[in-house]
């Protein structure tokens, strides 16, 4: 039986006998504590997912952090070295949740050795990179989920549902908007973020790339783009050992070598037309992060910050046609994972809970499943052209 084949009919079997699926979270930041504590609520919101995650190992290359997380989220090991995830059996699918420089080498690593990959986005620095990772799982026919969370809050399942219905007609054009002030302050500090052998193209990778994901999930594939990029803090502080996340130094400054802001017109492959913009620098935009979608007979509105109101537009009269704000209940996408009625607030967390259940339904059914590494290239490749056009002043052509 080839490599592929053999991964395939393992987890298969694990799905048919009501199987555990061993699990690591490699880079115990932010994102690895989300993917965490998404797999521990897998079977409270998806009892009927065929598998069920044992939290095996956990790896941080900061001292303590990873026996910190096996303690707190119960973790059979904990270790500073990623390898030995990769070379540990009962590890049979991996969180890769470490800076956008390492996606590449742990990613590839662990698809080599037969782990089904959960990998942040933008999945490396480049399209380079991301095609590298995806190459490496198709070869071992390991599955992957890439964390483009924000398809799945239930309105924008919704959304996608209106517009492929038809409820707004053919779609015309579309904004795709996310701001931040993460780095606004000035002495946030210059971590692996700022730089580009750590971070790559900054708010291009960081931010736009959820945005590109978001556009093609719901106007479909982008042809191509005329952009303009900007830094607008071009030096912060260099951060010491001890700081992680988001944190403020104070010391020697260095440079920002990656952007903080990018607006790009779009054209679709439909024809549609669209605008994609982002800041990692927006004073007063906090998590700001939504689209507005235009059809020849209707509209549609949605904000990250109210997750679960989707506003809508649509009719025969185009002219004067009023907006209504429905707020999603259990008739849309997994909201009923989480909550029986209507205009339950649902938060972050549970984005990525219903992301790990589409993760675990691909390696039990040995299919796709949500955002995958496909989806991560051919962002990549539209920031390949953002870059290109931002660079050369012109239109350019998405690959
Ligand atoms: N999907 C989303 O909404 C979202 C949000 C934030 C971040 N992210 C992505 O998640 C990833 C991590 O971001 P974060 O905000 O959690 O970053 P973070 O800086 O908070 O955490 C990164 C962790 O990785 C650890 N690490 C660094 N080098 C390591 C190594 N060699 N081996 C093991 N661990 C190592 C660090 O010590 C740290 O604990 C990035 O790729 C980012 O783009 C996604």
């Amino acid at each position: 039986m080839d490599r592929s084949k053999r991964w395939q009919a393992m987890d298969t079997y694990s799905s048919l006998t009501g199987g555990r699926i061993g699990v690591a979270v490699i880079g115990f930041g932010w994102m690895g504590k989300v993917h965490a504590r998404a797999y521990l609520r897998l079977p409270h919101h998806y009892p009927d997912l065929a598998l069920r995650a044992d939290l095996i190992a956990v790896a941080d290359e900061l001292p303590g952090r990873a026996e910190a997380a096996a303690d707190q989220y119960g973790f059979a090991t904990a270790t500073s070295d990623w390898r030995e995830i990769a070379a540990d059996p009962r590890v049979r699918a991996v969180s890769i949740t470490t800076p956008n420089f390492l996606h590449r080498q742990i990613g590839t690593a662990m698809a080599d050795a037969g782990k089904h990959l959960w990998i942040e986005k933008p999945v490396g620095l480049t399209s380079d990179d991301a095609m590298a990772v995806a190459a490496a799982a198709a070869s071992t026919g390991v599955q992957s989920a890439v964390g483009f969370n924000y398809r799945d809050p239930p309105a924008v399942d919704a959304a996608r549902e209106l517009i492929s219905g038809g409820a707004i007609g053919q779609v015309t054009h579309a904004r795709f908007r996310f701001f931040s002030d993460y780095a606004a302050h000035p002495q946030s500090a210059l971590t692996w973020r700022f730089r580009r052998d750590g971070g790559g193209n900054g708010v291009l990778g960081d931010l736009a790339s959820h945005a590109i994901d978001l556009a093609r999930f719901l106007v479909g594939e982008i042809s191509s783009v005329a952009a303009d990029t900007a830094v607008f803090v071009p030096t912060r502080a260099m951060p010491t050992t001890a700081t992680t996340g988001h944190m403020r130094a104070t010391g020697r400054s260095g440079q920002v070598e990656n952007e903080d802001y990018v607006s790009c017109l779009v054209r679709f492959a439909s024809g549609a037309r669209g605008v994609i913009e982002a800041c990692r620098v927006a004073v007063g935009e906090q998590n700001s992060y939504g689209f507005e979608i235009h059809g020849r007979s209707g509209a549609l509105w949605w904000d990250f910050r109210r997750m679960g109101e989707l506003l809508i537009c649509r009719g025969d009269d185009y002219q004067d046609v009023p907006t209504r704000m429905v707020r999603v209940g259990p008739s849309h996408g997994d909201y009923a994972s989480f909550q029986p009625g209507a205009a339950t607030a649902m938060s972050y967390d549970d984005l990525k809970v219903i992301e790990a259940s589409r993760f675990f339904r691909s390696i039990a059914e040995g299919r796709a499943c949500g955002a995958v590494l496909a989806d991560a290239v051919q962002a990549a490749a539209v920031l390949d052209a953002i870059s290109r056009s931002a660079k050369e002043g012109s239109w350019a052509g998405v690959a």
